[in-house]
């Protein structure tokens, strides 16, 4: 394994998920340094248990909707390890499944909150101290569901087509200032949000799995180790030209 982010310094959000974990130990076991963020209250065992021996590990608390919560992480990772990379914006929630004129004001919010907002505020607070380094790279978690529309999603596919309008906001931003900001657009993953999905769109969760994954080219769901590649490719410098893009890894769904 080449540690090509040796020496460098990864803030994770939604890191004690699904594919935030995975993605901190593929960044750790590169080289890189993890400060990693999740809701107050999280459980951090499974998280720590699956990083590399010897990771130089930064955990904090925060909600990513609340500016003063997310200012603190970004001090704290500053204090603590001097510097921000890299920056995973990947926290987000799936919200209600619903048809439209039975989805809930409140969820639509709170998915808006979280998936959108809270992508802004990280950017907000995290991208000055890339812009005082003269360098950095942003991975915002969006989606397949920010590149076409999936039934029952009202609040979750708007929200991960707005995470590609920020990132592209931001990349022109930041790119004067030597800092680039990309997303990634994961198909389904297995994972427990993928569960939750299912779970709301077919009362035989199974079935809702297996009707998704017949539907993907690639015949299956994606794992959190194939969205990890991608992030830990985008957060080195082999994509030091890339800024401002999507990169779908969704096993060719959004190309049906
Ligand atoms: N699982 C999939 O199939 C899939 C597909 C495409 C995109 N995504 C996106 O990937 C990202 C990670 O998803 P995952 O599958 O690992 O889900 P997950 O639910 O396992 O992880 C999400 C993490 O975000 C945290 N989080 C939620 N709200 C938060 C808040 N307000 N403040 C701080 N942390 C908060 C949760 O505590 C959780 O640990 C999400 O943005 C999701 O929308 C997932």
């Amino acid at each position: 394994m080449t540690r090509v982010l040796e020496g460098k310094v990864a803030v994770i959000t939604g890191a004690a998920g699904a594919i935030g974990t995975v993605t901190a130990r593929l960044l750790a076991e590169r080289g890189a340094a993890v400060f990693a963020v999740d809701i107050p209250g999280t459980d951090w065992s499974r998280f720590k248990a699956a990083l590399p021996d010897g990771t130089r590990l930064v955990t904090a608390e925060a909600d990513v909707t609340d500016e003063a919560s997310v200012k603190a992480y970004v001090d704290k990772a500053r204090t603590e390890l001097g510097r921000i990379d890299v920056f995973f914006n990947n926290a987000g929630i799936e919200g209600p499944v619903q048809p439209i004129e039975n989805y809930p004001l409140d969820g639509f919010m709170k998915v808006l909150n979280v998936n959108v907002a809270g992508v802004f505020l990280g950017l907000k607070h995290v991208l000055p101290v890339m812009y005082a380094q003269g360098s950095g790279s942003v991975i915002n978690t969006s989606s397949v569901a920010g590149l076409i529309g999936s039934p029952g999603m009202a609040g979750y596919n708007t929200s991960k087509h707005a995470v590609i309008g920020i990132t592209r906001v931001a990349a022109v931003e930041a790119a004067p200032r030597g800092v680039r900001v990309n997303c990634v657009n994961p198909g389904p993953i297995e994972s427990r949000m993928m569960q939750s999905i299912n779970s709301g769109q077919d009362a035989d969760a199974k079935a809702a799995h297996d009707a998704t994954a017949g539907a993907v080219p690639a015949k299956r769901y994606g794992k959190p180790e194939e969205v990890a590649g991608l992030v830990a490719f985008l957060a080195s410098d082999d994509a030091a030209y890339c800024n401002g893009g999507f990169y779908t890894v969704d096993g060719a769904l959004s190309a049906t």
